[in-house]
């Protein structure tokens, strides 16, 4: 009786069933990532949504300024920003074991095509299995296990007014693009307060409920070495417990990288990401180059799951939010009466 009216409902709505989410988790540390519009969650505990604790990111917008921090672009058909990534969806990579600077981690990419501009935005995620230490240019960070690395790249963006880039006109007028701020909403327990440097030579914040995030202060663009980011950027702006990070990416040919870290479980405002405590570290950086983050595939030791490595159509998750549907729609409308 429950399957019959699970299967009319599945019928009936059979895009209910479509989760091509990614859930990965090591020892107690979990990161979920949303294939519609790339949300993340790091937390230590299994129901992420509901722990006031978790550290939630999502991708906020990303502007073409000028060289007087005027948006460019604007008026174009399609227009040369993002003001949302909630209808954009992203492709992940399958999960796979990895060292990072010797530090051993499991890692995926989430990946978007930027379909307006045809610009791609790949995210690499490391959830770190030891502790160690992982150095961009002269900034160190301390990793502790279960501390996610994210490697944050746009790549082919065309800037406006750029040789090879795009011509853009407000009016009559020529447009020239020298930046693009990309921006990302960051959630934790509590709004974001400086913690102490200790974690990192980047800029540290502690979120409360034992979680902090530490943002680089690197670009890289192209090729090139690493460079500081622009003066004053990362830049935050708070709104009650939301903050947004924006980062100042100077014009590129090709690419840029920028990586930021998060912890959760045992962070610490003012000791940092602990040397023996547990905590997740959630590093983002845009990567210039596209070459290989990490090692060489080699096999991390450790308890190592990943709940659902979920690749689109993958007919595992299908099948186990089927039945977790068919499970809820029984018991809030069916079985119950
Ligand atoms: C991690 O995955 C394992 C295996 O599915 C599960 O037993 C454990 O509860 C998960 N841990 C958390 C914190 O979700
Ligand atoms: C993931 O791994 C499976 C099995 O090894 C393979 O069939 C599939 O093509 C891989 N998917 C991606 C996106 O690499
Ligand atoms: C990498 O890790 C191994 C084992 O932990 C260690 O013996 C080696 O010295 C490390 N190499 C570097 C370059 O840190
Ligand atoms: C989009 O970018 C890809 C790779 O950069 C390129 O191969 C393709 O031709 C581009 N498509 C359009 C419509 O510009
Ligand atoms: C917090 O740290 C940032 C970056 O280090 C700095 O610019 C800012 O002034 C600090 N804010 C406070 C309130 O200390
Ligand atoms: C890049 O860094 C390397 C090593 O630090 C240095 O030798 C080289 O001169 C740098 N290149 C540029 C263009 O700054
Ligand atoms: C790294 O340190 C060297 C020597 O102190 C300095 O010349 C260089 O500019 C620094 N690089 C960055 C990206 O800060
Ligand atoms: C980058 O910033 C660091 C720290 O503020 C400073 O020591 C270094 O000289 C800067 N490098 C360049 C190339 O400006
Ligand atoms: C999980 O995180 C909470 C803070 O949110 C912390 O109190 C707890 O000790 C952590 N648990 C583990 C097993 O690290
Ligand atoms: C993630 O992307 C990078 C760059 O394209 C690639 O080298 C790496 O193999 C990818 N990882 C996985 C697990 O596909
Ligand atoms: C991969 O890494 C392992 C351990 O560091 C090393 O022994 C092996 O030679 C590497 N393989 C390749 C193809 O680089
Ligand atoms: C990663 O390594 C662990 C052992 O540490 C293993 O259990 C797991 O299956 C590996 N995952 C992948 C995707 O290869």
């Amino acid at each position: 009786m429950i399957f019959q009216r699970g299967s009319l409902i599945l019928l009936l709505f059979p895009v209910y069933f479509v989760n091509a989410d990614i859930f990965v988790n090591y020892s107690g540390f979990n990161i979920k990532v949303l294939e519609q519009s790339g949300k993340t969650v790091v937390g230590n505990v299994s129901n992420l949504d509901v722990d006031p604790n978790s550290v939630k990111l999502q991708f906020a917008e990303i502007k073409e300024k000028d060289s007087n921090g005027s948006e460019v672009g604007k008026s174009m058909i399609p227009p040369h920003t993002f003001s949302t990534f909630t209808k954009q969806s992203f492709s992940f990579s399958n999960t796979t074991n990895v060292t990072y600077q010797n530090i051993t981690a499991t890692m995926f990419n989430f990946t978007a095509n930027l379909a307006p501009i045809n610009a791609t935005l790949r995210t690499s995620v490391y959830l770190f299995k030891e502790e160690g230490k992982v150095t961009d240019a002269n900034e160190t960070t301390n990793i502790k296990v279960g501390n996610v690395k994210f490697i944050i790249n746009i790549m082919n963006w065309k800037f406006c007014g750029s040789s090879g880039g795009v011509n853009c006109k407000q009016g009559s007028t020529g447009e020239v693009g020298r930046y693009i701020d990309f921006s990302i909403v960051i959630s934790g327990n509590r709004s974001a307060s400086n913690a102490t440097k200790e974690t990192s030579d980047g800029d540290v914040y502690n979120l409360g409920g034992g979680a902090g995030i530490i943002l680089s202060k690197k670009v890289k663009y192209d090729d090139r070495n690493w460079t500081n980011m622009t003066t004053g950027y990362p830049k935050m702006t708070t709104t009650g417990k939301h903050q947004m990070f924006t980062f100042r990416l100077e014009n590129f040919n090709t690419s840029a990288q920028y990586s930021l870290t998060v912890a959760v479980g045992n962070f610490d405002g003012e000791t940092g990401n602990r040397v023996g405590s547990k905590g997740t570290t959630v590093s983002t950086t845009v990567r210039g180059n596209g070459s290989t983050v990490g090692g060489n595939g080699t096999t991390g030791s450790g308890k190592d799951t990943t709940i659902s490595n979920t690749i689109r159509n993958s007919s595992n998750t299908l099948s186990l939010s089927f039945l977790l549907t068919l499970l809820s729609i029984c018991l809030f409308y069916f079985c119950s009466t």
